[in-house]
Formats: structure tokens, sequence, C-alpha cells
């Protein structure tokens, strides 16, 4: 007998997948202009458009009133965290499941990152603020993982409620929204990046936005040595004294590339969303699964769909059945836990005294060790990610759900 013939596998990926004529011709006015640095060119009265622009329709894309073009994710979360003035001797909570740059970025300011549970929707567990506050915890780090909203009312309101700053790192979800407003405008300061997997990508690429003056100015000196150039002053006047800062200032050909990609995200969200609707309704109410919680369904992106087994031993054969059926089904997206990081292993900084965890007796102390964790153990060990790209057809969401639906028919144990 010929083995079932199952269609070919889809092409996963979102921004990149969009690339186009669009954002060739953002870069070539760059590079015909023979200006590739933002601050300034040939005419010195007129500086650069591009990384301006894109800050512009940035701004106005997500509803906030500043937006600061950075290098990256990585780069835009130091940058946040340093116009709070977060360093030595400050705690930042923050999601034990969240991507490595959320961890690093606290300990590169010289704070301590203090790991959270998720919950099921694998975003922060806003009951997880009153349990780990102290008298140093600063702020809360909220990532809102691959395109579904945290809920923000409930954190934003218990952090708050605290003095605590709330940063979003909404790296993986430009587009989102929570309540009928973009994500990135629940916060104090929200960063996001253009890292070739994201929503929108450059290769490498990042932003700060937000609307307090102060935090604005701080964070462009944070990203500019220091500096406060005029393009920035005529936005905000400057008020703050210059600091000791970092250099992570995005050129223009990134901010050319990142512009055309911007003016596609609600396309790209559009298609992944009407993808998933084709998929979700036929997946719900199957005995030993079930599908990824979501606090606000009408603001996911929907680029990716998580299924939970009851148990975990169930996953791996599972994941085998629908790669087989050449569904793309990503075991992990990349994420694991930081309590598993070597860097959390070890507690070490580039240099001994620069360790938040220096003065730490034993270590792993708890709080950074698997065992004190059993919600996120649990949760990350019982998802199958099944992501929808731009390059998707509905014939390819249709596809999924029926394997899903054959795979379980099959049996789960
Ligand atoms: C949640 C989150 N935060 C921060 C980053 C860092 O962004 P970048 O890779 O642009 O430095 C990423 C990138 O993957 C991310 O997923």
């Amino acid at each position: 007998m010929n083995p079932p013939a199952y269609p070919p596998r889809p092409l996963p990926g979102l921004g990149f997948q969009a690339i186009g004529a669009e954002e060739e011709a953002l870069v070539l006015e760059v590079l015909r202009r023979k200006e590739p640095f933002r601050y300034y060119g040939s005419d010195p009265a007129k500086p650069p458009p591009m990384a301006a622009q894109l800050e512009q329709e940035f701004r106005q894309y997500i509803g906030t009133d500043y937006a600061l073009a950075v290098t990256s994710g990585t780069a835009a979360l130091e940058v946040a965290l340093a116009a709070c003035g977060i360093g030595p001797g400050d705690e930042v909570i923050l999601t034990a499941w969240s991507w490595i740059a959320c961890f690093t970025s606290i300990v590169r300011v010289g704070a301590r990152p203090v790991l959270a549970e998720i919950d099921a929707s694998l975003n922060l567990d806003p009951r997880e603020i009153a349990r780990l506050a102290t008298p140093r915890t600063r702020a809360v780090l909220v990532i809102h993982y691959q395109g579904v909203p945290a809920a923000m009312e409930p954190i934003e309101l218990e952090a708050h409620r605290r003095g605590l700053y709330v940063i979003e790192d909404c790296a993986q979800s430009l587009g989102a929204r929570y309540r009928g407003r973009h994500i990135g405008t629940w916060s104090d300061i929200a960063t996001y990046s253009f890292q070739y997997s994201k929503v929108a990508t450059s290769g490498e690429g990042g932003m700060v936005v937000t609307r307090d003056r102060r935090l604005y100015e701080r964070a462009v000196r944070m990203s500019d040595l220091g500096n406060y150039r005029p393009v920035h002053a005529a936005q905000v006047p400057p008020q703050e004294p210059a600091f000791v800062g970092g250099q992570f200032r995005m050129s223009e050909l990134t901010a050319a590339v990142a512009l055309a990609q911007l003016r596609k995200v609600d396309r790209i969200r559009d298609h992944c969303r009407a993808l998933q609707a084709r998929i979700v309704p036929r997946l719900q109410g199957l005995a030993g699964l079930q599908l990824r919680p979501v606090a606000d369904p009408a603001g996911d992106i929907g680029f990716e769909l998580y299924l939970f087994l009851d148990r975990p031993e169930w996953v791996a054969p599972f994941r085998a059945k629908l790669d087989a059926r050449n569904v793309n089904c990503g075991q992990r997206t990349g994420t694991y836990p930081q309590y598993n990081r070597d860097y959390v292993k070890t507690g070490l900084a580039h240099a001994p005294a620069a360790s938040p965890f220096r003065d730490f007796k034993e270590w792993p102390a708890p709080g950074y060790r698997a065992e004190d964790f059993p919600r996120t153990e649990d949760l990350t060990k019982r998802f199958i990610a099944l992501p929808i790209g731009w390059r998707y057809t509905p014939a390819d969401a249709d596809h999924i759900a029926d394997s899903v639906l054959a795979v379980h028919r099959e049996g789960l144990g």
C-alpha cells in the first residue's frame, strides 16, 4: 500500500517572507542619498529622514507619544531599564519562561532578575507580583509571548499600586492588542525587536516607546552615549542631566527595511488571524487536549497556536505524527526556562563584582532552580506549538486542523 500523500510542508516565517519591492525601494533611497547614518549626512542642516520617519510611523501605529529606534530588541531592553534608572541593588520581576535577553538585560544594568511563574496563557501570572515583590523591586517586565497579549490590566494595576515601573517586552508581538489598545501602551515604557524571526524584521533592530517625556529623554541618552541631539530635543526639550550611555543607534539602512516592514504588519496579522480562525473552532472540546487560553482573543496576532496535552509523555509521539504529516510543530520556539540556562546555573556576569548574585551563599539559590517553578515546568513540558506563517494558505490551515483531529483520533496514550 502507498503511504498517504500529504500536502507539501508550508514555509514558516513572518516578516522576512513578506520582503519585496517596498523594502528594496527604501533601501535604495538611502544608498542613493549616500546617507546611512541617522544623525547627519551631506547637508548639516537636514538630518537624513529614514529612522525619524520610522519613529514617527511607529508611534502613530502603536498610538503612543514617543518612539526611539535602536539596534536590537536586547538593546531596547537595556535602554528601557536604564531610562527607568534601574541598577545595582534593584530587582525586576519577569517570567522564568522568557527569552534570554529578558534576563540578561537586567543583569547587564546591574539589577537582579526575579523569576515568576507563567500561567496557562504562557504569559506572566498576575498574582506573582504580590508573591515576589520586595522593598527592592523596581519594575515588572512583562513579556507578550509569541503574539498573545498578557493580561495587562491586572498586571498594571498590581504593579502601579506598589509604585513599580511596568515595562512591556513586545518583541514577539508587534501588532497585538489588549482590550482594543496596542500592547506597548499599557506600561511606562515598552520595547520591540526587528530581528529575523519577528512579525516585522530588518534582520536586527529594535524600538523603545513611551508616553513619558522624562523616560524618552533618558532612553535617548542611554542609546547615544549620553547625547541628546536636535531631532529629539525638537520633540522634548532637554531637562535631564547627561549620563554615561551605550551606543545603540539604528542606521538609516536598517530603518529603511523596518519602515517598509512596519507598513505590512497589519496585513501579516490579518493573514495569520484568518488562518488561525479556520483552525481554532475545530480543535475545541477535544478530550485530553486544550488550546492556550488568551487574555484577549481579539488582540492575538495568531501566528502560533499552542496545544496542551494532559500528559507530558503524550507530547513527543503526537508531535512526531504531526511532523510525519508535514505539519510544522516546533518544539520550543527557541525559548527555554531561564533557570535551565548556563548563565543562571553559574550566576556569573562578565566580571564577578557585576553579578547581582555575588552575595548569595549557595547558588543556584531558591528561586533560580527548576524545582521552584512547578507550574512553568508542567506547562512547558505539555505543549505543542503550531506556527502559522505569511506563506501559509487556507489549505495549509485546514490541513493543520485535519491532522490534529486525525492524530487525536488515533489516541493520545
Ligand atoms: C521576548 C523577546 N525579548 C527580547 C528579544 C531580543 O530581541 P533581539 O534579538 O532583537 O535583540 C527577543 C528576540 O528574540 C524576544 O523574543
